[in-house]
């Protein structure tokens, strides 16, 4: 193994990795794992195959591994004296059916700064190529991020927040402000391109999408290929502090796997050579009342 050259790693910066240094896995998989119309059609009547044959369907509502063989120690699980996390985590759930409802701007702040926002700014000395000392700044996120590169952005459809138009905007973390990425929509028109983009999403009054896109060569410049791996795990991260935010505030998070690719990637106006979408999110404030939902044990 050598060190690359200084030239060498600025070609890295602007054109990425070599095509010979790996196959571009990642990108690869992507491609070959977006949801496109046609495929859809075969897809749809994979699921209605598959769901309406018992012998799947009850495989699918057992996935738990157990070692019958095994010596077992019960847990002691506090249902009773529950810290406010655990309650959050016990009510956080995927609603379907909503009711109407507006979000405060306020709420859509928080939720964005404590997901993803920059919690912490620390600064260091570095030593540059002609071995001078230099400050920089290490900004922490409220998520883990293998090597520190925050691979993720994040972008808003918004429907019903007070205060802001119905379009699409970006989350700018370093100036904590929400960016307009599009003209303002009708909400109607903006509601009906998501029914045409999100098989998924059910056609209820959503408040907000909350859309995490990844930046791939942020992490593939340290990690190639692998890099991809650690993308998917960190938006995880994210999605679960937006969904335990948004339960907090009464509100409900759906994750939407199911959408056409390409049709969210001009929605957001982004450049997939660069930029990704990774995991849909919708905010919607959930008809069932039910406060509290008992632990399973
Ligand atoms: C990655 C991912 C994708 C999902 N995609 C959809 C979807 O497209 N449509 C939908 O109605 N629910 C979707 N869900 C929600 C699941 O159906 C739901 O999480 C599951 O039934 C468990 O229910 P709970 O979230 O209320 O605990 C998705 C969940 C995840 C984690």
């Amino acid at each position: 193994m050598r060190f690359l050259k200084p030239e060498e790693y600025r070609e890295l910066l602007t054109k990425g990795i070599p095509e010979n240094v790996e196959e571009r896995i990642g990108e690869i998989f992507f491609e070959n794992t977006k949801l496109r119309r046609l495929f859809k059609q075969y897809y749809g009547v994979h699921l209605k195959n598959i769901l309406s044959t018992p012998y799947f369907v009850q495989r699918m509502l057992l996935p738990f591994k157990t070692l019958p063989s095994s010596e077992g120690r019960r847990l002691e699980i506090e249902t009773g004296n529950i810290t406010f996390l655990e309650k959050l985590i016990l009510n956080r759930r995927s609603p379907y059916k909503l009711k109407d409802h507006i979000m405060d701007f306020k709420i859509l702040s928080n939720i964005l700064y404590y997901s993803y926002g920059i919690t912490k700014k620390k600064e260091m000395e570095i030593i540059d190529e002609w071995n001078n000392k230099i400050k920089v700044f290490y900004y922490y996120r409220p998520t883990p991020s293998a090597g520190g590169l925050y691979p993720h952005e994040i972008y808003i459809i918004a429907l019903r927040v007070s205060g802001i138009d119905p379009g699409i905007y970006h989350y700018n973390p370093f100036e904590s402000i929400i960016e307009k990425v599009s003209s303002s929509y009708k909400l109607r028109v903006l509601e009906g391109k998501l029914w045409e983009i999100f098989t998924g999403l059910p056609e209820e009054p959503w408040l907000v999408g909350i859309i995490i896109t990844a930046i791939p060569n942020r992490q593939v410049i340290k990690y190639f290929s692998r890099a991809y791996r650690f993308i998917f795990l960190e938006a995880g991260h994210i999605a679960q502090n937006i969904s335990l935010l948004a339960t907090a505030n009464g509100l409900g998070v759906l994750p939407v796997g199911g959408y056409y690719d390409d049709e969210l990637i001009s929605l957001l106006n982004i450049d997939q050579r660069i930029e990704i979408p990774i995991y849909p999110l919708f905010v919607g404030k959930p008809k069932s009342t039910k406060k509290e939902i008992k632990s399973g044990y």
